[in-house]
């Protein structure tokens, strides 16, 4: 359909934020969505049908086109590199991703092994700085690697900072600041045009006044 848009949005934490940002926008959304168990949700005044997905799925539903619009972390979209177009900032969900380990410890000499779930960053991060290092990949809890002994390094996420302290770690280098992005399909983007300029003006709009 020409006019309805499907915007691809992240489960969790970032849905609150972005929801909360549509709402304060204008947008008439029903007034409460619950996350948790649907996955399609209907905003019928708006004519938008909002997918629920994973954070790093966002994405993969905008680049193949079945949705036209998507929310996605900095991380997300650094560490894949799809075919979509980043339009819009919307300094939501601050964070930065960084290196941290065990406090007053060096990498090892031999053999230095950095965990994390963004094997893409931290290659680049360690290639840069001239550093030859083993990438083991995980997919959550990464703060665990330097504790237990399988990892020297990890590259995460800090938000408040709070998950390294409490297991006893500390900050090394700071990589790359992130926020959520709004993402758009090429092909939507040349054939709703019109509909997604006036949904990007109108969160704009909202942006700039805060
Ligand atoms: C993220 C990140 C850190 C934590 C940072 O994990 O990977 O573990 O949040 O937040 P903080 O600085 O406020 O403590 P997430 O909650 O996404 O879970 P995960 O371990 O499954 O990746």
């Amino acid at each position: 359909m020409k006019n309805e848009l499907t915007i691809a949005m992240p489960k969790g934490r970032i849905f609150e934020e972005a929801y909360k940002l549509f709402v304060q926008a204008g947008f008439n959304l029903p007034a409460e969505i619950d996350d948790s168990r649907k996955l399609i949700v209907e905003a019928p005044d708006e004519r938008i049908q909002f997918i629920l997905a994973k954070p790093m799925d966002v994405p993969v539903y905008v680049e193949h086109g079945v949705a036209d619009i998507g929310i996605a972390g900095k991380d997300v979209l650094l560490e894949q590199h799809r075919d979509v177009h980043e339009l819009l900032d919307l300094q939501i969900s601050n964070c930065y991703i960084a290196t941290a380990g065990l406090p007053n410890t060096t990498m090892n000499d031999i053999a230095p092994r950095v965990a994390t779930k963004y094997p893409r960053i931290a290659t680049n991060f360690y290639k840069e700085k001239g550093e030859q290092v083993e990438i083991i990949e995980l997919n959550g809890s990464i703060e665990l690697a330097p504790m237990i002994g399988l990892a020297d390094r990890i590259v995460d996420i800090v938000s408040t900072g709070q998950t390294l302290k409490e297991n006893g770690l500390v900050e090394y280098e700071k990589i790359v600041p992130i926020s959520s992005r709004l993402i758009v399909n090429p092909v939507s983007y040349r054939v709703k045009s019109e509909r997604i300029n006036a949904f990007i003006a109108q969160l704009k709009n909202e942006l700039n006044k805060r």
